[in-house]
């Protein structure tokens, strides 16, 4: 303290300070609680593994295709198949369709054509290959002389549309894979047309349908000969060329 009237300014001060309350020091510096209020909160230590996360989605993932392949192996006729898919309730695709699109064309024919996924009108209609791909596809196998009505067996992997045409998870192809399998089983082809990447995951284990297409392979046992879908046909016009090429080698076979 240097001067009288520093020591009576500096104990003005405190008197001041103890007037409104402040009774005791915490420490020399002073600090601004508003500041501190608005620093944001530590944040809570990492959770150190996801495995157990990841465990148990494998489970689940397991249980749903365990469960298609027992809803699958009871049905022994096509009705029955259906309605074991109608009661699947493991699809989550299932719950943004309108309608389970089963098979259409003729039971007991030869060629079944396996598509990959139902569009906005196969879901309106609950029938596979009916908006546009499907009127294409008629023409397709109309220029080799097969009719639906008479000469073809359809269906898809997935039965409900993904929302949006959304790519469907290798989780759904997994759990639908005993179905399809079934499927062809009842149905008794004599050969499949694999229609897709998907269609191919299913059948060959494998996709990559422009190096796969318009060469006979095997699938579910029986011979069948992966092409492109016809939606990728509209899309890609140029691809109608190896398209007919396909089309006369399942001719050739069918003849
Ligand atoms: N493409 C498919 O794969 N399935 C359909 O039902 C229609 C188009």
């Amino acid at each position: 303290m240097e001067s009288a009237s520093e020591y009576h300014a500096w104990r003005e001060a405190l008197e001041w300070q103890v007037a409104f309350g402040a009774d005791e020091a915490l420490s020399e510096a002073p600090v601004n609680r508003f500041e501190l209020a608005e620093k944001p909160k530590p944040k809570p230590a990492p959770v150190p593994a996801v495995a157990p996360a990841n465990v148990h989605v494998e489970a689940l993932k397991i249980d749903a295709v365990a469960e298609a392949q027992k809803a699958a192996d009871a049905a022994q006729d096509l009705a029955q198949l259906r309605r074991a898919l109608a009661a699947f309730e493991h699809c989550e695709l299932k719950r943004g369709a309108r309608n389970l699109v089963f098979a259409d064309g003729t039971e007991g024919a030869r060629l079944m054509v396996i598509g990959e996924a139902p569009g906005r009108e196969e879901d309106r209609a609950g029938l596979p290959f009916v908006g546009p791909a499907g009127q294409l596809l008629d023409k397709m196998l109309g220029a080799i002389a097969l009719r639906r009505e008479a000469d073809v067996y359809l269906s898809t992997v997935l039965p409900w549309r993904p929302p949006h045409n959304r790519e469907p998870s290798s989780e759904e192809i997994a759990m639908m894979r005993p179905f399809v399998a079934r499927h062809v089983a009842l149905a008794k082809p004599d050969m499949l047309v694999l229609m897709g990447n998907i269609a191919c995951d299913v059948g060959l284990g494998e996709r990559g349908v422009t190096r796969l297409r318009g060469r006979w392979t095997q699938a579910f046992g029986l011979p069948a000969l992966p092409m492109f879908e016809p939606e990728r046909l509209l899309r890609e016009p140029l691809r109608k060329r190896e398209a007919w090429a396909d089309l006369l080698e399942l001719k050739a076979r069918l003849t």
